[in-house]
């Protein structure tokens, strides 16, 4: 497996099919008599959703229109489903979903459907698409996410399904890709792909290759261009974004990217995802201590609480070394919020393992913690150990979990009661009825109302709200969010 940069070669290539694919779909449109659509299906985390984005942005360029059908399974002429592997409920919904649009493609309502993501770096996967679902056009893996158009034309000539799963890993620069934000406000940016951690219990790692960073001038110049743009948030993206840098020749490091990032001030949030305990360098806390615009909160995967487990789990820290870490940040980051990944019931996971996890949940006093039932992938290391742990028990040990990590979050909105917090406004909240949305720089989702005294001033859009920061008096906490009312904007417009 080699780490293969892509060239102007591969672009021109890309742009011709493009074009190809372009006429292709006019000609089917004017035989139609209507625009083509398409339909985009996400399945996994932020990386997966920045891929997304390329996808949108490609099928736009071949002249489709987003289909304007809500929902998971819109019909439209060409459906994308974009998979993740990372627990096997994942996998199960692409295969319910594959099955729900063998109606469509028999009524010709669509034409054509390929799946790509991490799970078609599953062989098992891509033999059940070959047997069970011959209607699937084109399956190609998550690396070759530059390749989709020139892939997708070859598959419409030879009229028949085209099948491309590489032994490579590519890395190609954002601006080789059209890219169809999914917010006006907020800009993905991966700044690096695949891992190399091989934690025992992952997929990730087969599934999206060796870890390998974006050239460090690329990033900047994206991100000056965003910030042109009007883009106020950037999320920085990669499995483990402290070892970005790692086999560049530059010397940069993700403190250099979070550094010069935060000087860009029409950014008013920096964020990013993930952070592995094993890299996370005290610069990179002190620069989230010191930056206004960097966001307050660190979102860093304990997995659990007993070192024997992180051993077994191949996560080459301890329990007390992660919390060395959690008490730098929030002796650094005043007031900021720490979440966290857990999974229950990895293979041998004890009683008393268990409620070492417990006790440090408590300790760390997370605002929010994502909470896993350990789900065998095949193909890893802890799918072959011997002591898996029985289902009941999982279930039992989870809802304990829950119930201590859900109180933490209730306790963690509940301090923000009667404080008055800047947001970054997302928009209409999903509640509707004239409530809005948006997050504090500490990652907490705040509902609010706008007074009308507010709301009558001149120049006051609604449709202009997205991505501006206005003070919210909070008022009323909930389970996972909180509410209240907008004093007034606060970034001078
Ligand atoms: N790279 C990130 C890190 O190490 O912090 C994690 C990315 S992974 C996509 C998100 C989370 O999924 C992990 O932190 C882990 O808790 C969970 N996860 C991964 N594999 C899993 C498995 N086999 N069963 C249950 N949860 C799993
Ligand atoms: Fe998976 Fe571990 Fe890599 Fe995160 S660091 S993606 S959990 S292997
Ligand atoms: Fe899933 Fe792949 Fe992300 S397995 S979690 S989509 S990297």
């Amino acid at each position: 497996m080699s780490v293969i940069k892509v060239n102007n070669t591969d672009k021109l290539e890309f742009d011709r099919a493009l074009e190809e694919l372009r006429g292709y779909f006019a000609m089917l449109s004017e035989g139609k008599g209507r625009p083509l659509t398409y339909s985009l299906m996400t399945y996994g985390c932020q990386l997966n959703e920045a891929d997304s984005e390329k996808l949108a942005g490609m099928l736009s360029e071949m002249g489709l229109e987003k289909s304007s059908q809500s929902g998971e399974l819109a019909p439209a002429d060409v459906v994308v489903m974009n998979t993740c592997s990372v627990r096997e409920n994942a996998d199960k919904h692409l295969f319910g979903n594959l099955g729900v649009y063998k109606s469509f493609c028999k009524s010709g309502e669509t034409s054509v459907i390929a799946v790509c993501g991490c799970m078609m770096k599953v062989p098992e996967n891509v033999e059940k698409i070959r047997k069970s679902y011959p209607y699937v056009n084109l399956i190609f893996d998550p690396q070759q996410i530059h390749r989709f158009p020139i892939l997708l034309l070859e598959a419409l000539k030879k009229r028949k399904r085209s099948v491309s799963i590489s032994g490579d890993d590519y890395i190609a620069e954002d601006s080789y890709f059209p890219i169809e934000r999914e917010r006006r406000f907020r800009a993905l940016v991966p700044i690096m792909y695949g891992c190399n951690n091989f934690c025992t219990y992952c997929i990730v790692p087969y599934a999206r290759g060796r870890e390998r960073s974006r050239s460090f001038g690329e990033i900047m110049k994206e991100l000056e261009t965003l910030a042109s743009q009007g883009y106020r948030e950037v999320m920085l993206l990669g499995q483990n974004v402290n070892s970005y840098g790692k086999g560049n020749d530059d010397g940069k490091t993700f403190a250099d990217i979070l550094d010069e990032a935060s000087k860009i001030t029409e950014f008013s949030r920096i964020r990013f995802m993930s952070s592995h305990p094993k890299d996370l360098s005290d610069r990179v806390i002190d620069l989230m201590g010191e930056r206004p615009n960097i966001e307050k909160h660190l979102h860093l995967a304990l997995q659990s609480g007993s070192d024997e487990v992180l051993k077994r789990m191949n996560r080459p820290y301890t329990a007390e070394g992660y919390m060395k870490i959690a008490d730098n940040f929030r002796a650094k980051v005043k007031g900021g919020s720490l979440t966290t990944d857990i999974i229950v019931g990895f293979p041998g996971e004890t009683e008393e393992d268990f409620v070492k996890t417990l006790e440090i949940c408590e300790r760390a006093a997370f605002d929010a913690c994502f909470t896993f039932q350990y789900s065998i992938r095949p193909g890893t290391k802890a799918a072959t150990f011997p002591d898996q742990i029985p289902a009941d028990v999982v279930t039992e040990r989870f809802g304990r979990l829950t119930d201590l990590t859900n109180s933490l979050t209730e306790a963690s909105c509940n301090r923000l009661v009667g404080q008055t917090k800047e947001i970054l406004i997302e928009g209409i909240s999903k509640a509707g009825g004239g409530v809005y949305s948006g997050r504090t720089i500490t990652n907490h989702l705040v509902n609010f109302t706008i007074p009308d005294e507010i709301k009558n001033k001149e120049g006051f859009c609604e449709d202009a709200l997205e991505g501006r920061l206005c003070d919210v008096n909070i008022q009323y906490s909930r389970p996972y969010s909180v509410d209240g009312v907008m004093e007034r904007f606060t970034d001078g417009k």
